[in-house]
Parts: C-alpha cells; structure tokens; sequence
C-alpha cells in the first residue's frame, strides 16, 4: 500500500476542505485531495472519503456538501481539518451556505454541492454532487499537494508568455 501511495503521490493535485452539516446546529468538515471535475452539463463533482472518517454519517444525510478549494496561505486550515478531533469548527469563521454547508473566506475557489449519487468502493464512499453555485479567485494561488507534501505553484520556465500556450477550454 506505501508503493501505490507513493505512485498516486506523483500525480498532484489541489487540496480542498469538503464540509456539511451535522444535526441540528453541528458541522463536519475534512481535508481532502480526492475532488475531481466529472462533467460540465450537467456540472457534476466528485470526492472520496474514508468510510473509517467520523465524518461519513453527517457527509451521508446532509445531502449538500461545499468544496472549498484552499489557497497557498491556508496551509494551517489544510493541516487543521486533516486533524480528527471533537469540533473543528470552534475556532474557524465561516458562513452558511445552500443547505447549511459551511463556507471560508480566502478561497482559492468554492463549491456548493447538491449529493446525486454515492458509492461504496473498496474502502471510501464516492460523493457525486452537482454543483448549484461556485465563486472563484484567478489572482489567488492554490495550495498544492504532491510526493506526500505540500507545495506551492511556479510557473513553467518554458514557458515565458501565456498567450503561448493552448487555449482552448479544458475542465
Ligand atoms: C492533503 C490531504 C488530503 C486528504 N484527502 C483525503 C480524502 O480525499 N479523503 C479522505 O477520506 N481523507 C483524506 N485525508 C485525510 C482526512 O483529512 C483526515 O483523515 C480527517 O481527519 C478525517 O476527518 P474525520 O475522521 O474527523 O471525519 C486527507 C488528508 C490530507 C492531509
């Protein structure tokens, strides 16, 4: 299991922190570099969790869940809700979003989710979710994991001016 870790390690990507309301006035939230695009029409995302998290029960019934994609700055918020303990909330700002879904400021990007599908594979639950609203910063570096550790973005040294490279659009 280290092997294919390290090997999946090779591929990076961005790191977000996934959140939903627990009951009546609780909240879950984790950080998680499984999000992934799936479609544009109709928008669709998904994420994975372990169904070993604390979270899983409130992830499940909540039936809305945001994605908060993190800047280069928030690596302490990134390291917080890795951090399994009793509310993680307590100390964190953040407003309420579509179906109580919790939400941060300095953002690199941000998604409120409706849950369309789940799946049980292996050992984590696939959350799909239709995106019903998002905002993004374009001047704002994400934060970025890869080889197990967090990194930052440079740009490519190849490439000296934007307008170089190919335009069209991409998820
Ligand atoms: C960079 C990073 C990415 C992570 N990605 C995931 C993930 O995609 N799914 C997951 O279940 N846990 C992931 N984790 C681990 C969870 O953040 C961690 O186990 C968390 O404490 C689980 O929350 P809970 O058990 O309190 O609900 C990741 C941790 C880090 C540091």
């Amino acid at each position: 299991m280290r092997e294919l870790r390290n090997a999946l390690g090779c591929y990076p990507t961005g790191v977000t922190i996934l959140t939903a309301p627990d009951g009546e006035d609780g909240m879950v939230g984790i950080t998680a570099n499984s999000f992934s695009a799936v479609s544009l029409e109709p928008p669709l995302v998904l994420w994975s969790l372990d169904t070993s998290a604390y979270s899983l029960g409130a992830f499940t019934g909540a039936g809305y869940f945001a994605v908060n994609v993190l800047a280069q700055s928030q690596l302490d918020m990134a390291q917080h809700f890795a951090t399994r303990q009793k509310d993680k909330f307590a100390t964190v700002d953040y407003e309420v979003g579509e179906g109580g879904v919790a939400l941060f400021e300095g953002f690199s990007a941000r998604f409120e989710c409706r849950t369309v599908a789940t799946h049980d594979e292996g050992d984590h639950r696939v959350f799909v979710g239709e995106v019903i609203a998002f905002e993004y910063r374009p001047d704002i570096e994400p934060l970025v994991f890869t080889h197990g550790r967090y990194a930052e973005i440079v740009g490519h040294r190849e490439i000296r001016d934007p307008a170089e490279m190919w335009s069209e659009p991409w998820i």
